[in-house]
């Protein structure tokens, strides 16, 4: 059932039901409609209430209809008939007023709303614009220039914030149904109060407003189509009548919704709630209880893994192995707190509360009682051998036992154990405070609930658990090691550093490649070839980092990398003598130096990528296509609005064009590298896509 109509003496009620978010899907729409003609002919009925079962208002437009024909009635039909109701409407808000959902409460004459209800336009996150009215009737209910910061942010707006603004006219503790009722009738007699009808004055804005607002959001929205796009509709709400600013409105949505952005970044929403579906766990699986969590390893990660717990409420004892790390450690944390509360996004009572839950130790004996413990410390073998057998002895039964490891095989880390269905990878991204990515590493013998536990623990400290399967470098770190290795054959081929970062960058990229490799500092790369066993890599490729950092160049930490940088500054500025050391390595290596075209920087470095990608998902590492555009997305910045690496490939390439590519590359370069995974190769066979890839 969709919609229900009951009438409460002359107060009208038309239920909304449509589990679990009441999406306004066709049904719905239709519901409305026949609510709106049954309301209207009950001449008992003065006054109408729209309220929502379940758990919250309509959260919007069904965004699974967006890829497949309209289906009529259209939602902006639906709004119509809201206008030319002839008795006053009241929206009863609780949960989530989103997009659609939040346009039909404003076509409605009185909102009013849960105290922790919350309303929005998010729609900039699905690459469109509030195509049902809100470009023009939001304007006109709370003022431009709110109207226009909510929609290019898409942010939820809280209830009470809501009010303030104007977009509330009351707010509801208790019985929400009950208060709208008499709200509502209330307005019985008055005439209806449209927000069509309030007139905008385009004399409150300063001079150049929406000129400014292009040129702000096109830095801070950076390469997006559809902010623009609300500027747009948002300044016909000014410059036009209603009706033709609602035309542009539409037209305006029509050329969001057919952009490539768009189709991306819905397939980002619904990627992200795919997510933690996990095949073959069963549904009924408990997920340990985590009351307490101990970290090994106050360093960088250590640090920023803590301080995720501590957000979160949760206790967190951090273990070191001297007093002199555990206050560096400390100290760090301490100072990323007061940076943002500096910034005013924390009071100083709640720094003091989280520095407060972070308990720091230099025993082990203080981990007896964790529920969880991630260890976070240097990344070779023998070292997590050590860690990993302590933590055998001294742990609970039944606590769950998790490396921070980038790379090193959990198999080969739970055999240090007894209990090896109790260990698991939970690999945090750098800084691991920021980084919404949590890659959740299943071990051969990890059992169900544990797997099921740390899904629960991602969502707990509000990251995106993307379970991996186990091997080199996981889901993330394998596919980098393509990414990476033609980022560094390019500078040795004729392009510099920053045509090669300018073209990452311009992709939509946060940094370019050899930024990111200063960032991290080139000496954790120069360890690990180190380490490694030849042939496993392109030597080539790491030749002139393995340079720099002989020189001391150890990049951002060092002030110089593949660029300089000036003292407290992130800029990269072009070095000479990188310049000089790649012009000698390529001689060294008999490389003939031409010309690089951005389009070759392109295929090159996310083609590699896409290609390990392929067999990242051949070998069951991960799930689904759709898991590894979340790892690039939350872990390494990929651009949302191309919708991640492989869809990407799939989507903005296509995936005959990408093997053709590849196939080129192994001409040009050897098949070492650029051999066609067998999965792409098969996909293009049998003209399918990455969906159908199992
Ligand atoms: N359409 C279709 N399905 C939706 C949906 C929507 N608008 N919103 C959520 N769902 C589905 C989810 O895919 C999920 O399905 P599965 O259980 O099958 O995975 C289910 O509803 C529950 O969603 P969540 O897991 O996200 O639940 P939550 O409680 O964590 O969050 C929410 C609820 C805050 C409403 C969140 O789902 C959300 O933000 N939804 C999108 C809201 C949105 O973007 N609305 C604008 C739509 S565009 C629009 O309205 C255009 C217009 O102008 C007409």
């Amino acid at each position: 059932m969709s919609g229900r109509f009951e009438a409460h003496g002359d107060v009208g009620i038309l239920w909304i039901d449509n589990p679990p978010v009441n999406a306004i899907s066709q049904a719905v729409r239709v519901a409305i409609l026949d609510g709106l003609k049954q309301a209207e002919a009950d001449s008992a009925i003065k006054v109408l209430v729209i309220a929502c079962a379940g758990r919250t208002f309509m959260a919007g437009a069904d965004i699974t209809e967006f890829s497949g024909p309209p289906r009529l009635p259209s939602l902006p039909e639906v709004i119509d008939a809201l206008d030319a109701f002839s008795k006053p409407v009241v929206a009863a808000i609780h949960g989530t007023a989103f997009g659609g959902g939040f346009e039909v409460a404003l076509a409605c004459d009185y909102r009013v709303a849960l105290a922790n209800a919350q309303v929005g336009l998010p729609e900039v996150k699905l690459g469109i614009l509030p195509g049902a009215g809100g470009t023009q009737r939001l304007p006109r209910l709370v003022g431009i220039e709110p109207a226009l910061q909510a929609m290019i942010s898409g942010d939820p707006i809280p209830a009470p914030a809501a009010q303030e603004m104007g977009a509330i006219d009351k707010l509801v503790v208790g019985d929400l149904t009950e208060a709208a009722v008499a709200f509502a009738r209330e307005k019985i007699g008055s005439p209806r109060r449209r927000v069509r009808d309030i007139t905008l004055s385009p004399n409150s804005l300063p001079a150049g407003f929406f000129d400014t607002a292009r040129q702000r959001t096109a830095k801070e929205k950076r390469n997006l189509f559809s902010p623009q796009r609300i500027i747009d509709a948002v300044e016909a709400a000014i410059t036009l009548p209603f009706d033709q600013g609602i035309q542009r409105e539409q037209d305006l949505f029509f050329e969001c919704a057919k952009s490539s952005q768009a189709k991306a970044l819905q397939h980002v929403f619904f990627a992200e709630r795919q997510v933690s579906k996990i095949p073959g766990l069963p549904a009924d699986v408990k997920p340990r209880s985590i009351k307490s969590v101990a970290i090994i390893g106050a360093g960088t990660m250590g640090g920023g893994i803590a301080m995720n717990f501590a957000n979160a409420g949760i206790p967190v004892t951090l273990l070191e192995v001297n007093q002199e790390g555990l206050d560096r450690g400390l100290g760090v944390i301490r100072k990323n707190y007061e940076a943002t509360a500096a910034k005013g996004r924390l009071t100083s009572e709640q720094v003091e509360t989280r520095m407060g839950l972070i308990k720091p130790t230099l025993s082990y004996d203080a981990l007896a009682d964790a529920d969880l413990i991630i260890e976070a410390v240097f990344e070779t073998l023998e070292i997590k051998k050590k860690v990993f057998e302590t933590l055998d002895r001294v742990a609970k039964k039944g606590a769950i036992l998790a490396s921070n490891t980038s790379y090193l095989s959990i198999d080969t880390i739970a055999g240090y154990t007894s209990r090896p269905e109790d260990v698991l990878g939970m690999h945090f991204f750098s800084p691991a405070n920021v980084m919404k990515l949590l890659e959740i590493v299943r071990g051969a013998r990890t059992a169900p609930d544990v797997l099921a536990t740390a899904l629960d623990v991602a969502k707990r400290i509000k990251k995106v658990g993307v379970v991996a399967g186990n091997c080199h470098g996981f889901i993330g770190n394998r596919m980098l090691e393509g990414y990476g290795r033609e980022g560094s054959l390019l500078i040795l081929e004729g392009a510099t550093p920053q045509q090669v970062d300018q073209a990452l960058v311009k992709f939509g990229m946060p940094m370019g490649v050899l930024q990111m490799f200063d960032l991290a500092g080139l000496d954790i790369g120069y360890k690990s070839r180190k380490d490694r066993e030849p042939g496993t890599f392109d030597v080539k490729s790491g030749a002139v980092a393995d340079k720099l950092v002989e020189m001391g160049r150890l990049g951002q930490k060092t002030k110089a990398g593949f660029y300089d940088y000036e003292s407290g500054q992130r800029t990269p500025i072009p070095s000479d003598v990188v310049a000089k050391v790649i012009e000698e390595t390529a001689a060294q290596y008999g490389i003939k130096r031409r010309e690089i075209s951005e389009q070759e920087i392109l295929e090159r470095c996310f083609l590699a990528m896409v290609n390990i990608g392929c067999e990242v998902l051949r070998e069951g590492i991960a799930y689904r296509a759709s898991d590894i555009d979340i790892v690039y997305l939350y872990g390494y910045g990929f651009p949302a609005h191309r919708g991640g690496p492989m869809f990407w490939a799939e989507h903005e390439l296509g995936l005959p064009k990408a093997l053709e590519r590849i196939r080129e590359y192994a001409r040009q370069h050897g098949p070492r590298w650029w051999t066609p995974s067998p999965l792409l190769e098969r996909l293009v066979a049998e003209g399918k896509g990455f969906a159908q890839a199992v």
